[in-house]
């Protein structure tokens, strides 16, 4: 029995530590170079390569090596009847909450604004955003988002929540589903993105809702770059619908350097680090379910195939 760990253009080397670290024994195999694929009956992935998981006769299970699936359910090749699992980590909710906040601070304070100032040598003073004078919109309430809303309102914020279904989180007011999707954008300034990408959420981000903010509006997108409709941040932002963006995740990774975003003053860029798993954080998980596929046990985070999340 092994366990295979598979992605494109990254560093496998600190999962293989981090793994072995926590059971030495473990049998771990690194794609490409697979010496007994029959032996393979769960694979740790990100964005694995087509065909690749078909290549593997006896593989039953399949975790993503980060909280979201989207880049293992989207392979059109992926074998039927393979069960996913997720990470689930504190550490990856604390960086969310600490980047989220920042975000929103940095809008609030003009952070950016005054950056751009000085490399102009211009002294102007904006007008402060006071932290009770603009409600935050929370999309997705799950293992991260859920902490990331409560969060901002524990710190004082006004925040509003959007989930599939209803919850009672303290200090926030949720809305749930497509039919509540008016009230929760109604007198919403800034939005962040926290949802899983699904055929649901795909383009969720668009000018309809950016027509229905409170204008000038804001939009932090740490979900995933299929979330947002490119084209219609752009038309928003001329508009002035929206003031900014601070996008963290795109449709294409790394962003092309002739990518229109990057020449937007007005488009705060980082490169999918709002969060970061931390192999040795989550070694631990990885090889539990592992375990539970081996003795054909129920996995801990199982993802919801029809569901997707
Ligand atoms: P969860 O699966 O725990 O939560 C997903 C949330 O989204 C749930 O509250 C769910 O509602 C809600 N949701 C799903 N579909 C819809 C829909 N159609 N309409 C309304 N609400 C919906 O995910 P996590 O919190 O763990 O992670 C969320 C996403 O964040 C990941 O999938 C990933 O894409 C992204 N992410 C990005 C990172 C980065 O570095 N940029 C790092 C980590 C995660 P309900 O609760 O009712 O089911
Ligand atoms: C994740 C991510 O899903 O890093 O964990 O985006």
């Amino acid at each position: 029995m092994s366990l295979l760990l598979i992605a494109k253009n990254r560093n496998m080397g600190p999962w293989e530590q981090a793994l072995l670290k926590e059971e030495s024994d473990l049998d771990i195999e690194i794609w490409p170079d697979i010496q007994e694929p029959e032996k393979v009956q769960f694979a740790a992935a990100w964005g694995q390569p087509a065909h690749s998981l078909k290549q593997l006769p006896n593989l039953k299970a399949v975790s993503s090596l980060g909280a979201g699936v989207d880049h293992i359910l989207n392979d059109k090749t992926l074998p039927e009847g393979l069960k996913i699992c997720r990470i689930v980590d504190p550490h990856l909710t604390d960086d969310m909450k600490k980047y989220t906040q920042a975000a929103v601070l940095n809008y609030r304070l003009s952070s950016y604004k005054y950056y751009e100032q000085k490399l102009e040598a211009k002294w102007k003073r904006l007008p402060r955003k006071r932290i009770d004078d603009f409600i935050i919109g929370v999309m997705g309430l799950g293992k991260i988002g859920q902490p990331v809303a409560k969060n901002l309102a524990q710190l004082g914020y006004h925040v509003k929540g959007w989930a599939n279904s209803k919850k009672d989180i303290k200090g926030v007011t949720v809305f749930s589903g497509n039919g509540e999707l008016n009230s929760f954008l109604d007198g919403t300034e800034l939005i962040i993105c926290l949802l899983p990408l699904t055929p649901e959420t795909r383009g969720v981000l668009n000018l309809e809702l950016f027509k229905k903010l409170k204008h000038p509006g804001f939009v932090i997108n740490v979900g995933r770059g299929e979330h947002l409709v490119e084209e219609d941040l752009i038309y928003a932002l001329d508009k002035q619908w929206l003031s900014g963006a601070q996008l963290d995740v795109f449709s294409e990774e790394p962003l092309p350097g002739n990518h229109p975003f990057w020449n937007r003053k007005n488009i705060v860029i980082s490169p999918h680090v709002s969060a970061e798993t931390s192999p040795s954080s989550v070694a631990a998980q990885i090889i539990e379910n592992y375990k539970r596929t081996i003795s054909g046990l129920p996995l801990i985070n199982e993802v919801d195939k029809q569901k997707r999340y």
